[in-house]
């Protein structure tokens, strides 16, 4: 991948704007083309990164080897990335992702940042190391219904968590907060990208804000331009993988023809 300089960055954030990028999906890393958006131009940002389940002490998936996730669509990673980075790195690189992302949303902005918490180790991993010194404001628990391919020695998991994570000006559009903080939401079943998010889940979060402009910075397959269509705001879509971009575009062209015939 071609490598951006800061340097560069500068240069091209200055000389872009927020325009060039509404209602596209842009193929390439995420940080590097957040860089090139101008700061607080995005009022909200919904997004499920990898979760790196790969690199796991055991209790996870383990190289497809076996474990609770053997026969998971994800055991293989993502097209273009493996989800296996050494533990630390993988922190650094999300503390930039957020760091990003913080710049991008204005005073009355908010993340909404899906992740997993799990057991490694014999200790809970709940992601406090990523966190830290972001301004997170409250633990949303996703519960999905049911689960898949387990190991018969554990229970089978039946929730992630959203952490959102606003800054001070940020509010809840009217009766949103009557929501109250366990949301049940099937999990996606029909999608060919192997971690989708189920599109009531993201419709849930965009009609809880005023918010026009939403970001997905690990858009995959399409799911956050597709509810912020429903809801008449824009999207902005970035992903690594072409495969995914080229998904996430024939999802939006359908998504949209079936509206006009509605
Ligand atoms: C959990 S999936 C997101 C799925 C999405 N929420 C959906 O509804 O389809 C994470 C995505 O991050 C993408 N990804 C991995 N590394 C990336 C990077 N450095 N920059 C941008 N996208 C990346 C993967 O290709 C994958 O599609």
């Amino acid at each position: 991948m071609k490598t951006i300089t800061s340097k560069q960055t500068n240069k091209k954030r200055k000389q872009s704007k927020i325009d060039d990028f509404l209602n596209r999906i842009v193929c390439g890393n995420a940080v590097e083309i957040m860089e090139q958006i101008p700061d607080g131009t995005v009022d909200l940002i919904i997004t499920s990164p990898p979760y790196n389940l790969k690199n796991s002490t055991g209790n996870g998936m383990k190289d497809g080897r076996g474990g609770k996730w053997a026969n998971a669509a994800l055991q293989k990673g993502y097209s273009h990335h493996n989800d296996c980075m050494p533990h630390d790195e993988y922190v650094r690189w999300q503390r930039k992702c957020l760091t990003e992302m913080m710049r991008l949303i204005p005073e009355n902005g908010a993340i909404f940042y899906n992740h997993k918490w799990r057991v490694q180790g014999g200790l809970l991993q709940d992601r406090q190391d990523i966190l830290q010194g972001f301004p997170v404001r409250q633990v949303i628990i996703w519960r999905r219904k049911g689960g898949f391919n387990f190991n018969p020695g554990y229970f089978v998991p039946t929730y992630e968590v959203i952490y959102l994570i606003a800054k001070s000006g940020f509010k809840l559009s009217p009766k949103a907060n009557g929501y109250g903080d366990v949301w049940e939401f099937t999990q996606e079943m029909n999608n060919e990208h192997p971690a989708a998010f189920p599109i009531n889940l993201i419709d849930r979060i965009i009609s809880s804000t005023n918010a026009e402009i939403i970001l997905d910075p690990f858009m995959g397959s399409g799911t956050t331009a597709l509810s912020a269509i429903n809801f008449g705001r824009n999207y902005i879509g970035i992903d690594i993988s072409p495969e995914y971009c080229k998904m996430a575009e024939g999802r939006i062209q359908r998504h949209i023809a079936q509206q006009r015939l509605i």
